[in-house]
């Protein structure tokens, strides 16, 4: 027997960076996923068979959560192959929740959502503590959804898909790094970072209506002053603050970080016309254009 499950990447809409101290951020899935297989090991041992150059760690702690909360000793045999590795799509999150839902599977373990996110958490801020766990609760619920950092809560937005241009900067971020460097700024300058961190606040609040209304003009207007306020947390650089200016010169509502900031991708929200536009200034501008579907539901874990 053998279970295979696809767990949806990610991309952070507004709020990143806020969502660790408690603030709600829109995250939404994508149609790039992680694949997971599980089966019992045909040896006295566990199997990890994963793609080269990726790390064993995350799926050695899953495995050992779940045996350790459900009482199990078999050996494991388990197989990743990503499409979201290396871009900032939330690879750590999709392995181990792809792990923990593979072994329920296996074993016949009905988990509810809360449970697979508890699981999940617990096991992701192991290694990573101050994770707020938006992209777990992303993998887990998939379309667009609110998260709030400060007691988890998952509200769902929206299951359509959004006219969002993914680029990716060409450089990996070091998300562990830049989450550090801001709680390094909100303790030598409480003030400033408080301030910035309210009006991020009030910018989610703000998308969430513009989403519901499908303004995406209003919506762009939101992520452009969003990325403003990332840039005065020293999160950007110039690649990214290029490739923002990049969309934006070619027609785009908005554009902005998403994620943790420093490398990964940026997100640019654009008018149907000025698509094919943006692709070709981005191209010839040194960003790549990663082609997918932003905010569906389709293939998402539990559909
Ligand atoms: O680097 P990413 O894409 O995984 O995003 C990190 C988002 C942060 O808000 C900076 C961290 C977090 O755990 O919410």
């Amino acid at each position: 027997m053998s279970i295979t499950v696809y767990v949806p990447g990610k991309l952070m809409l507004l709020g990143e960076h806020v969502v660790v101290y408690g603030y709600p951020c829109i995250v939404s899935s994508v149609n790039k996923f992680l694949k997971v297989e599980c089966s019992f090991s045909e040896k006295f041992e566990d199997i990890i068979d994963i793609p080269k150059g990726t790390d064993d760690q995350l799926i050695k702690i899953s495995v050992n959560t779940f045996r350790n909360k459900f009482q199990k000793k078999d050996k494991l045999h388990i197989k990743t192959e990503s499409e979201i590795t290396g871009f900032g799509l939330g690879s750590s999150a999709a392995v181990t929740v792809g792990v923990m839902k593979a072994l329920s599977g296996l074993y016949e373990i009905t988990l509810s959502r809360d449970k697979l996110f508890n699981l999940s958490y617990q096991t992701i801020i192991r290694l990573q503590p101050r994770s707020s766990g938006f992209d777990i609760a992303s993998c887990i619920w998939g379309g667009t959804i609110l998260f709030t950092g400060e007691d988890k809560n998952v509200e769902s937005l929206s299951d359509n898909l959004l006219p969002i241009l993914v680029i990716f900067s060409g450089a990996k971020a070091d998300t562990v790094g830049m989450v550090e460097k801001v709680a390094v700024l909100k303790k030598n300058e409480p003030e400033k970072t408080a301030e910035a961190f309210q009006s991020i606040g009030k910018i989610v609040e703000k998308g969430r209506i513009a989403l519901s209304q499908k303004d995406w003009m209003g919506f762009g207007k939101l992520m452009n002053e969003n990325h403003e306020l990332l840039r005065s947390l020293g999160i950007s650089n110039n690649i990214l603050d290029n490739l923002v200016e990049t969309c934006l010169k070619a027609g785009a509502f908005g554009a902005k970080i998403s994620g943790a900031g420093g490398g990964d991708c940026i997100i640019a929200i654009a008018p149907e016309a000025r698509i094919e536009y943006i692709k070709r200034a981005v191209n010839s501008s040194g960003g790549k254009i990663i082609d997918m579907n932003v905010g569906e539901t389709k293939g998402a874990l539990n559909s």
